[in-house]
């Protein structure tokens, strides 16, 4: 297997998509059939679907909740969070993953772009999103403690922007030119925009890019490297660091 050699001169951008926990027992959308219990996913995580039916939406995620709550970090997480000890602020993290297993394994240096699963906001106040682990019963939409409005998972759903924040938080390392770029994406199909795009900002930059994943995605062609393989089994063997 290729491996990435990275020195005191590199910056590191990885971007991650669900491929990297499907080793942790959470499913991706599109590895299954993109279906959940007969609905199409973009129904149950889409504003338009929300206001159509809320308490199916908050089934949905009560049950992604429940998934989600024993899992614990894989040897690939694991490994991104060594990358980021060894490189501190020459590293970042930006994941579409909303099941905080980054965290848990030790990333801070970490851009949540499609929010997390373990907190709630309301629809209607300014109040800030706040952790919330609960599994709804079904047929309920919890309800906001200070105005009454409708809760809603602090997730971003199909057809919803990114936090302009979080896409600035990355171009800016992107486009930084005080170091050799590398941009490597993980266990992503390469068909959610904007995430699928930053290889080509990377390669803008001067970037050498590569990609991990269990199978081609949309936008192979784009990366200089292909590794095709198991995450949790590929990334702890990738890097050496010199
Ligand atoms: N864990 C989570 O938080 C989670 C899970 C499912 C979906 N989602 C949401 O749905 C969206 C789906 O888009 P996506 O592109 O991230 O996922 P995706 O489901 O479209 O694609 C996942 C990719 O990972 C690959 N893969 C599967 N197992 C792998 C492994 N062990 N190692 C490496 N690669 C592997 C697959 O070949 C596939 O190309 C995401 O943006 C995310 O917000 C999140
Ligand atoms: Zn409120």
């Amino acid at each position: 297997m290729e491996t990435l050699r990275i020195d005191g001169n590199t910056r590191l951008l990885v971007m991650t998509g669900a491929g990297v926990s499907a080793e942790s027992g959470i499913p991706t959308f599109r590895g299954s059939d993109g279906l959940w219990e007969n609905h199409p996913v973009e129904q149950v995580a889409s504003p338009e679907g929300f206001h159509a039916d809320p308490a199916l939406v908050w089934r949905f995620y009560s049950q992604r909740r429940t998934g989600a709550r024993p899992c614990v970090p894989n040897p690939g997480h694991l490994a991104i969070a060594e990358w980021e000890q060894m490189l501190g602020d020459r590293f970042l993290l930006a994941t579409q993953n909303v099941d905080g297993l980054h965290r848990l394994a030790g990333n801070q240096r970490l851009v949540e772009l499609h929010g997390n699963l373990f907190t709630t906001r309301c629809t209607r106040c300014e109040r800030p999103p706040f952790e919330d682990r609960l599994a709804y019963p079904e047929g309920t939409v919890p309800l906001c403690g200070q105005c009454g409005g409708r809760l809603r998972p602090n997730i971003v759903w199909f057809g919803e922007p990114l936090d302009s924040r979080d896409l600035l938080q990355v171009g800016d390392f992107l486009r930084r030119d005080d170091t050799r770029l590398v941009f490597m994406a993980v266990g992503t199909s390469g068909a959610v925009w904007p995430a699928a795009g930053f290889v080509d900002t990377a390669r803008k930059s001067g970037g050498e890019t590569w990609l991990v994943n269990a199978e081609p995605a949309e936008n192979t062609g784009r990366f200089h490297h292909f590794i095709q393989g198991r995450s949790g089994e590929v990334l702890p063997k990738l890097v050496t660091f010199e």
